[in-house]
């Protein structure tokens, strides 16, 4: 039911990735005009993780984590344990500047049924509104296509309109969404068409 990327079908730009991310790199420009890298973790990244961590304003790490977290050092060695095929975590960096900056990430980890994955999403509260949260959530929908995955599953907080927005966008696109909601919460089902 997993499968690992064997690279090559137009989502890379690049024949020079290391094994782990072959095929699941691309360029792309957002619809405010800023070209973007996006490409899988890796462990050099911690750094660079945690810095994109401590720019999230409290309320941008609730809607993400759902409670407060702080950026201490073992939280950054958890996030970053990504195994590439239960976990996937793609990262936004600027086309021309260092890889040191990253501007957003989008994770997913597989679901117990293992044919789907629940994913969060996060951008540097800078550059939020830009584009760059379009291009992760596409992006991350055809990497686990790639997979071989069936759907997503996401939690978004009622008041969380901006991914509410964006999930409903691709609604009949690239996914339909069974919705239900509870106690300000909004759980959803994206089913890839
Ligand atoms: C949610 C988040 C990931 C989106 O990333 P982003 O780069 O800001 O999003 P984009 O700029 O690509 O798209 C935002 C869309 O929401 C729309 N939008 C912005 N504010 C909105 C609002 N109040 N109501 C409805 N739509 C809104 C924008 O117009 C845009 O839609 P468009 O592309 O159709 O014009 C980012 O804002 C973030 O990190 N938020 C905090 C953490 C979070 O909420 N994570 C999600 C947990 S699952």
């Amino acid at each position: 039911m997993i499968n690992r990327s064997d690279g090559g079908d137009g989502v890379s730009d690049s024949g020079q990735e290391e094994g782990y991310s072959r095929g699941l790199q691309a360029r792309r420009t957002t619809k405010s005009g800023l070209w973007i890298i996006l490409r899988p973790i890796k462990p050099g990244d911690a750094g660079g993780y945690k810095v994109f961590l401590e720019s999230l304003s409290d309320q941008s790490v609730y809607f993400k984590f759902f409670r407060h977290i702080r950026a201490t050092d073992d939280f950054v060695e958890k996030m970053m344990d990504v195994d590439h095929v239960r976990q996937e975590v793609i990262l936004a960096f600027p086309d021309e500047e260092t890889e040191e900056k990253i501007l957003g990430m989008a994770r997913y980890d597989l679901n117990p049924d293992e044919s789907t994955a629940e994913v969060y999403f996060g951008v540097r509260e800078d550059f939020q509104n830009r584009g760059i949260g379009r291009e992760l959530l596409t992006h991350l929908v055809e990497v686990a296509r790639k997979r071989g995955l069936k759907g997503f599953t996401a939690e978004v907080m009622v008041d969380n309109r901006r991914m509410l927005h964006l999930f409903r966008s691709l609604e009949g696109k690239e996914f339909n969404i069974r919705r239900r909601m509870e106690a300000g919460v909004f759980y959803l089902h994206m089913d890839f068409l």
